[in-house]
């Protein structure tokens, strides 16, 4: 797989992710059973995967895409601003989760607000990318360009989606596992 059909395909998986956060969290609204463990399992992938690779290996193409195509700046350049904005809203909102899942009282409708904030930020934010940003870079990047960006970055594996699931994250992928049956 090339950088940008891994970047593509770490967009779909998040975006499986944020559908089940979704539903939990519309759980948690009509007070049904959630399950926060899930949740928060999550939130701490989004942390730890797109918060730590995924996102600083589109700040390199965004730079290097700059380098191209000046004309894109303004709008490359509000896209590493979302990159810090949602480590941040990720960040707040797992350790909002921790405390719930410690037995401390945070209301139903702030887990709720905080969630759906995150989870609409991303989309919005994935879906620029998807539709500017990567036809973008395919377009003004060369292969010299691209070997520049991976070799810059240290590669690192997706521990839910790629070969080895990471034992803290196999609830979340046999949760995913059985809705693909069913
Ligand atoms: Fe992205």
């Amino acid at each position: 797989m090339n950088i940008l059909e891994q970047l593509t395909k770490d967009h779909e998986n998040i975006a499986t992710l944020l559908d089940i956060l979704e539903d939990q969290l519309e759980r948690i609204r009509e007070m049904e059973k959630a399950d926060y463990d899930l949740v928060r399992d999550i939130m701490h992938y989004m942390t730890t995967y797109p918060d730590s690779f995924h996102h600083p290996m589109e700040d390199l193409v965004i730079e290097k895409l700059i380098e191209r195509d000046p004309s894109y700046r303004e709008a490359a350049l509000s896209l590493v601003k979302d990159h810090t904005e949602l480590a941040r809203k990720s960040n707040a909102f797992l350790e909002m989760l921790l405390k719930v899942i410690d037995g401390e009282i945070v209301l139903r409708k702030d887990i709720v607000a905080r969630g759906i904030d995150y989870i609409q930020f991303l989309r919005s934010h994935m879906h620029q990318e998807d539709e500017q940003l990567f036809p973008r870079a395919k377009a003004a990047l060369s292969d010299q360009d691209w070997k520049h960006i991976s070799e810059t970055i240290e590669d690192r594996r997706d521990p839910i989606f790629g070969e080895i699931v990471e034992a803290q994250y196999r609830s979340i992928y046999e949760f995913i596992s059985l809705q693909s049956e069913s």
